[in-house]
C-alpha cells in the first residue's frame, strides 16, 4: 500500500497520528449515543434482553470456574476417603450445578442469536428508511456531487450494520469487564505479579489492532469513488438504457477491461492489509500465549508442592484464560468501536447535510389559476464546481396566454432555465417570478406540482403502463377513468396498443 501513491492516506508522523486517534476517537464517542439511539429506536425490548445478555455471560465464566475447582476438590476428597453416599452426593450436586451453568451458557447464546439478528434486520431496515427519507430531502446539487455522493455510498454500504455492531461493542465490552473483574478476584490468590504480567500482555496487540483499523478505514475510504467506478461499469454492462450503444461501437471488452484494473487493485490492496493484520495479531498474540503457559507452569509447581490443591489448579487455568481473553475482549472491543466509529461517521456526515432549497417558513401555496406568467429578470447560474456560468444575466417573461419555445446550441443552457424555474437549483444572481412573486415564496410542493417537465434523461420506472402514467400526478394513480384520458390525448394509448 505503502509504495502506491498515498494521496488520500496521508502518511503522518507518529504525533500526527496520535493526534488523529485521538480526534477520532472523541468522533466515536460523539457517534455512540447517536448509533444507540438507531438501534434503540429500532427495538427497545430487544435491545434491552441484549444488554441482560450481556450482564448474565458476563458472570458465568466465573461461576463455572468456582464450581469446577469445588468439583475436583470434591472427587479428590471422596476419591481418597474411598467414597461414602454423603460425598458422593456432593459430587451429585456440584455436576448437576456445572451441568446448570452449561445449559444457562448455551440457552443464552441461542437468545442472544436471535434477539441479534432480530435486531439487526430491525436496525438495517431502520437505518435504510432513515437513509431514503434524508435523501428524499436533499437538493439535486447533492447527488451532482461526486464527494458528496461517495458519501452518501459509503454510509449505504456500511451503515446497516455499523449501529448495531457498536452497540453489541458496547456490550460486549460490558460483558468482558463483568467476566474480567470476577476472574481477577478468583485470581488475586495466585499473586498480584503474575495477574500484572497476565494484563499487560495483551496491550501491544491492541495498539497494533487500532493501528490497522485505521488504515483499513482509510483505505475503504479512497477506494470509495473507485467502487463508484465499479458499480457504473457492471450498471453498463448489465442494463437496458445503455446496450444499444455498447454493441454499436463495441464498448464492452474496454469496460470490462477497466473494471478488471480497479478489480484487481482492490484485490491486491485487500490481501496486503489483511495479511500485515492477521500476521502482526498472530505476532502478539503469541505473547499472550507465552505468559499464560509460564503461568501455567508456575501454579502446576505449586500444586505439586501442595501449596495448592488440584481444584486450585482448574480454577486458576481457568482465570488466567479467563482475564486475559476478557481483557483482550475489553481492548478490542474498543478497537472496533473505533473502527466502526469511523464508518459510521460517514452515515451522520451525510444525516448532517442539510438541503439549501427548502419552504420558507412564510412559504404560500401557489395561487391556482395563475394570475401572471412567468418572468426571469437579470438570472445568472453557474453549477456549483464550474467556473463558467451556465446563465448570465437572462432576462425574458412569458405572458399567461403565450407559448414560448426556447431554441439553441446543446449545452446553451435550456435545461438549466427549466432546472430554475422548477427550483432544482436556485440562481446566484437575478429573480425568477411566477404568478407575480418571486418563486422562493411558494411551498415547493405546489410549485413543482404546477409544472409538467420530461427531461432529456426522462426516467422510465419499472412498472406497468398505467402506472408510470399514474406517477405523473401521484393523487390520482388509482384513478384509471384518468389515467386511460391522459394516456389517449398524449398518444402513448395508440403505441401501446401496437405493441
Ligand atoms: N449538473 C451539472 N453540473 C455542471 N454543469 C452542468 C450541469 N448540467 C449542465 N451543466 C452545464 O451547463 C451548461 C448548460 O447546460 P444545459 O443542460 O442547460 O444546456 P441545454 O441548452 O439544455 O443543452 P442541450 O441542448 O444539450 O439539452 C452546459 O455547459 C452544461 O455543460
Ligand atoms: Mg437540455
Amino acid at each position: 500500500m505503502r509504495q502506491r501513491g498515498s494521496q488520500d492516506t496521508p502518511e503522518l508522523t507518529r504525533r500526527q497520528r496520535w493526534d488523529k486517534f485521538r480526534g477520532d476517537s472523541r468522533a466515536t464517542m460523539a457517534g455512540l449515543p447517536r448509533a444507540f439511539g438507531l438501534v434503540w429506536g429500532a427495538h427497545r425490548g430487544f435491545t434491552v434482553s441484549l444488554a441482560l445478555f450481556a450482564v448474565v455471560g458476563g458472570v458465568i465464566p466465573a461461576a463455572t470456574a468456582w464450581v469446577s475447582k469445588l468439583l475436583i476438590n470434591a472427587v479428590v476428597a471422596a476419591a481418597a476417603r474411598g467414597g461414602g453416599p454423603e460425598w458422593v452426593r456432593w459430587v451429585l450436586v456440584l455436576v448437576a450445578a456445572q451441568f446448570g451453568l452449561y445449559l444457562a451458557g448455551s440457552l443464552l447464546q441461542t437468545l442472544q442469536t436471535i434477539t441479534q439478528q432480530a435486531l439487526q434486520e430491525l436496525t438495517g431496515d431502520r437505518v435504510q428508511l432513515t437513509i431514503m427519507e434524508h435523501a428524499n430531502r436533499l437538493d439535486l446539487a447533492f447527488f451532482e456531487n461526486p464527494k458528496f455522493y461517495d458519501t452518501l455510498q459509503e454510509a449505504q454500504r456500511e451503515a446497516s450494520q455499523r449501529p448495531l455492531g457498536m452497540v453489541q461493542q458496547v456490550f460486549s465490552i460490558a460483558r468482558s469487564l463483568i467476566t474480567f473483574l470476577s476472574m481477577i478476584a478468583l485470581m488475586a490468590r495466585l499473586g498480584w505479579v503474575v495477574a500484572a504480567v497476565a494484563l499487560v500482555a495483551p496491550v501491544p496487540s491492541f495498539i497494533a489492532n487500532s493501528r490497522y483499523g485505521w488504515r483499513g478505514y482509510w483505505l475503504a475510504r479512497r477506494q470509495s469513488s473507485d467502487r463508484r467506478r465499479m458499480i457504473y461499469f457492471a450498471d453498463l454492462l448489465t442494463k437496458d438504457t445503455y446496450n444499444k450503444e455498447i454493441k454499436l461501437f463495441g464498448l464492452g471488452g474496454h469496460f470490462i477491461d477497466r473494471w478488471k484494473v480497479i478489480a484487481d487493485r482492490f484485490y491486491r490492496e485487500h490481501l496486503a492489509l489483511l495479511t500485515h493484520r492477521s500476521l502482526m495479531g498472530f505476532l502478539w498474540g503469541s505473547l499472550t500465549t507465552v505468559v499464560s503457559s509460564g503461568t501455567f507452569l508456575y501454579v502446576a509447581l505449586q500444586a505439586i508442592a501442595r501449596r495448592l490443591t488440584l481444584g486450585d489448579l482448574t480454577l486458576y487455568t481457568q482465570a488466567v484464560s479467563g482475564v486475559q481473553s476478557s481483557f483482550q475482549g475489553i481492548l478490542g472491543g474498543f478497537s472496533s468501536l473505533y473502527e466502526g466509529g469511523l464508518y459510521l461517521n460517514n452515515l451522520f456526515e451525510f444525516l448532517d447535510y442539510e438541503p439549501a432549497i427548502r419552504d420558507r417558513p412564510d412559504a404560500v401555496p401557489l395561487p391556482r389559476p395563475l394570475r401572471a406568467g412567468i418572468e426571469f429578470r437579470n438570472v445568472s447560474f453557474t453549477y456549483p464546481g464550474k467556473d463558467t456560468p451556465a446563465l448570465r444575466g437572462v432576462s425574458f417573461s412569458v405572458g399567461l396566454d403565450e407559448t414560448l419555445a426556447l431554441v439553441g446550441q446543446n449545452g446553451a443552457g435550456k435545461t438549466t432555465i427549466v432546472k430554475l424555474l422548477t427550483r432544482l437549483y436556485d440562481p446566484d444572481e437575478g429573480e425568477i417570478f411566477l404568478g407575480g412573486r418571486d418563486i422562493r415564496e411558494y411551498d415547493l410542493a405546489s410549485l413543482r406540482q404546477a409544472v409538467g417537465v420530461i427531461f432529456q434523461d426522462y426516467v422510465t420506472y419499472f412498472f406497468s403502463a398505467s402506472e408510470n402514467i399514474g406517477v405523473g400526478r401521484l393523487a390520482d394513480i388509482a384513478d384509471l377513468a384518468q389515467v386511460e384520458a391522459a394516456a389517449e390525448k398524449s398518444g402513448a394509448a395508440k403505441a401501446a396498443r401496437r405493441r
